[in-house]
């Protein structure tokens, strides 16, 4: 039996694409859907050049939470990875899958986390602050933005001189090489 796993993705998708790409042709590992909030949003290009379905939820799906759950039981989804998703998860989904939810967010927390601090914004604050280092950080799910436990973090220095867009760059790539393993080591 393989472990099936939803993606929430709200934008681009690169993460979304790379961990795509790391399981392709693992046999223990299903992606059946990628779960959107944006019916515009980069990721569902993907989604088609990878022969991925991909579904867009409406703002009251994500607030309530029972149509996405009833979806997901439906797939038979095992796992959700939020890769670049931005809107809270519901508390439904919480309680459905308990320890089944991680997230990645652009920035060692417990700083430069919380509600609105996603993105670019998060470089901004990094760039802004005088930190000397950055990086990510892969998360379990609760009921509040970016307060689950840690399962693992890595760091990339920061300079005076860097700009949020080389932060971006530097944490980008530190997300594509991580997240993926994380997810096998964690669920493997
Ligand atoms: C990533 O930096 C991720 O950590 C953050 O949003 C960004 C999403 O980028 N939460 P992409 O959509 O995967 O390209």
């Amino acid at each position: 039996m393989s472990f099936r796993i939803a993606l929430f993705a709200s934008g681009s998708g690169s993460n979304a694409e790379n961990i795509l790409n790391f399981f392709s042709g693992n046999q223990n590992y299903e992606f059946p859907i990628i779960i959107s909030n944006k019916k515009d949003a980069f990721v569902h290009e993907r989604a088609k050049r990878l022969q991925i379905p991909s579904v867009t939820f409406s703002r009251e799906d994500f607030l309530n939470g029972e149509n996405i759950l009833r979806f997901l039981v439906d797939k038979k989804i095992d796992a959700i990875v939020l890769a670049g998703f931005l809107l809270k998860v519901p508390a439904v989904l919480i309680d459905a899958f308990p320890d089944k939810i991680i997230n990645i967010h652009p920035a060692l927390l417990p700083k430069h986390g919380g509600k609105g601090m996603y993105g670019h914004f998060v470089h901004e604050a990094v760039a802004a602050s005088g930190d000397t280092e950055s990086g990510i950080t892969i998360h379990y799910v609760n009921n509040n933005y970016d307060e689950g436990n840690t399962i693992f973090q890595a760091t990339c220095p920061v300079l005076s001189t860097d700009t949020p867009d080389m932060i971006a760059e530097k944490v980008h790539a530190l997300e594509y090489e991580h997240f993926p393993r994380v997810i096998a080591e964690l669920w493997g």
